[in-house]
């Protein structure tokens, strides 16, 4: 029997848990919205798009006020939590263009104003949630909440990666760890052109979804009572290092004539030319770090489940061995799918274009099975009835995505700069992603159907 005392909600003490997850969440939104206005093609002024991340910001106050309680100091905190994860692209514009190793001379006024800036804004959020119905708390739900967060912030990490191999830009920054040479916090806004822009702001997001797995590492570590959930964070924080990992090795293994900052910006590389020089080994890593970027957010995404009240409630109904069969057999068809997938996006060969089409009959098949099951059966499981939803009606969006795919997208494989393709080939392969996400979590939720009477009151009340 597991202790869930945590489940009750924390006396009169700020949550700190409840701070960061906030803050972490608030950041993930601001760096999203920064990444969007500040794309090729969009450039907002500087200004209007600090003036949106403030609006965000203010946001994560008034959730903070909502949900901690004294809501104003846990607004503050919320923000200063937010302002220090923002100093790592506030590095950014800090550096000095001109030389890899310097920061402009007034860098500490940007760094004081952005930690003064992220309390006042949060506490005036906060104050304005503290008016609005309370949501609940507790340290469970904020470990639950957090690792929701922290599964979101592989989002962006993996729509910016697909943004990256659609537009050709995976060779655009030719090094890793460092960028030109720079070290990654401190590359200069200024030459962040073009491919080089989405590749970048690629790894940066990766930064800030390893930070959140780490935070959510830490915590499951030290408040959670189940070992076996402890074990699955610790492996968590593996597969996103590992990912991580994968992507520098991607760009390492690339053969790429070599060219320094200013050129590259003069030039314009909005894309990487050199697509004919990418050696064997580039494009094997290219394509594993295509496909256990989608597994990271999907295994992300069951570790949430994991943490949530309504797991450890469980779902007093009978098991449904034929469901788990549906569930089995659909995500065996999808990761297959998932990897041919990957090698026609990164080759363009014929047979995984041939084999690609041919078991999305499959995987639509089998997507509709477990999805209508988990729909019809098991209605009253929410996370069932919602994922087995997006299971049984994204598959058929994806299937008429992946035939746009088919005439838009390959006939321009070697125009990076053809904008519907860049749009549609990421859809195909963002959808993708979600599918297998929910796929995994309505086959984890197969094993979490227990019989009437296993379930512990104590955690079934708190669900
Ligand atoms: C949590 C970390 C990361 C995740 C979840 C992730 C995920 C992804 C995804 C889903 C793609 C698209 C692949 C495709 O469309 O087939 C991608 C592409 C890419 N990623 Fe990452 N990534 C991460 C970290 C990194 C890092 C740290 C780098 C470092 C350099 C990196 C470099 C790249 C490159 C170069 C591409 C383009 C590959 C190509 O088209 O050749 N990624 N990433
Ligand atoms: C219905 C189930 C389907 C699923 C789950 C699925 C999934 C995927 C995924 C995940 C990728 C990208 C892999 C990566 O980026 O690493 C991809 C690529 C692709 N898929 Fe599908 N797909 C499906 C159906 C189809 C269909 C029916 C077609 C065409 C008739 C199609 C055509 C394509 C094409 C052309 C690409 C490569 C796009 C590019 O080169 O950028 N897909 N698919």
């Amino acid at each position: 029997m597991h202790d869930h005392s945590s489940l009750a909600p924390d006396a009169a003490r700020l949550p700190l848990l409840g701070c960061i997850t906030v803050g972490l969440g608030t950041a993930v939104a601001m760096w999203f919205v920064g990444y969007l206005t500040h794309m090729p093609g969009v450039r907002l002024p500087l200004a209007m798009t600090a003036g949106l991340m403030t609006g965000v910001q203010l946001a994560g106050g008034v959730i903070a006020g909502r949900s901690i309680s004294p809501g104003v100091a846990g607004g503050a905190i919320a923000g200063l939590v937010s302002s220090l994860i923002n100093l790592l692209i506030i590095g950014s514009i800090v550096a000095s263009p001109d030389q890899p190793d310097a920061v402009r001379e007034n860098w500490w006024m940007m760094v004081a104003g952005t930690l003064a800036f992220g309390p006042i804004v949060g506490a005036l959020g906060a104050f304005i949630g503290t008016r609005m119905p309370v949501a609940g708390a507790g340290t469970q739900r904020w470990l639950a909440r957090l690792a929701v967060v922290t599964a979101i912030s592989a989002l962006p990490v993996l729509l910016s990666g697909g943004i990256v191999t659609s537009a050709e830009a995976g060779k655009a920054v030719p090094d890793w760890p460092g960028s030109y040479g720079y070290p990654m916090f401190l590359f200069p806004l200024q030459h962040m052109t073009g491919g080089i822009y989405y590749e970048h702001a690629h790894r940066l997001f990766g930064s800030l979804a390893g930070f959140c797995t780490i935070v959510l590492t830490v915590s499951v570590l030290v408040k959670e009572p189940r070992k076996w959930v402890k074990l699955a964070a610790v492996i968590a924080l593996l597969v996103v290092i590992t990912q991580g990992v994968a992507g520098g090795m991607r760009v390492n293994k690339a053969e790429v004539a070599p060219v320094d900052i200013n050129t590259a910006v003069e030039e314009g590389i909005t894309i990487d030319e050199n697509r004919e020089i990418d050696t064997k080994p580039a494009v094997a890593w290219a394509i594993f770090h295509g496909v256990s970027g989608q597994l990271t957010f999907a295994y992300l995404c069951v570790v949430a489940s994991f943490l949530s009240p309504r797991w450890i409630a469980g779902a007093a109904k009978r098991p449904d061995s034929l469901m788990r069969t549906f569930a089995m057999l659909a995500l065996g068809a999808y990761l297959l799918q998932l990897f041919l997938g990957a090698g026609l996006r990164h080759t363009g060969h014929a047979a995984f274009q041939h084999s690609h089409v041919t078991l999305s009959i499959v995987v639509v098949v089998l997507s509709l099975l477990a999805g209508l099951r988990a729909r019809a059966r098991h209605a009253d499981v929410r996370p069932m009835k919602f994922f087995g939803t997006l299971m049984a009606h994204g598959v058929g969006v994806q299937f008429v995505i992946g035939f746009i795919a088919l005439v838009v997208v390959l006939p321009h494989k070697d125009d990076p700069t053809h904008i519907p393709s860049l749009i549609i080939a990421t859809t195909h392969q963002f959808l993708g992603a979600l599918l297998i996400a929910a796929t995994c979590i309505v086959f984890a939720w197969t094993t979490r159907l227990v019989e009437k009477g296993a379930v512990e009151p104590a955690a079934a009340a708190a669900a």
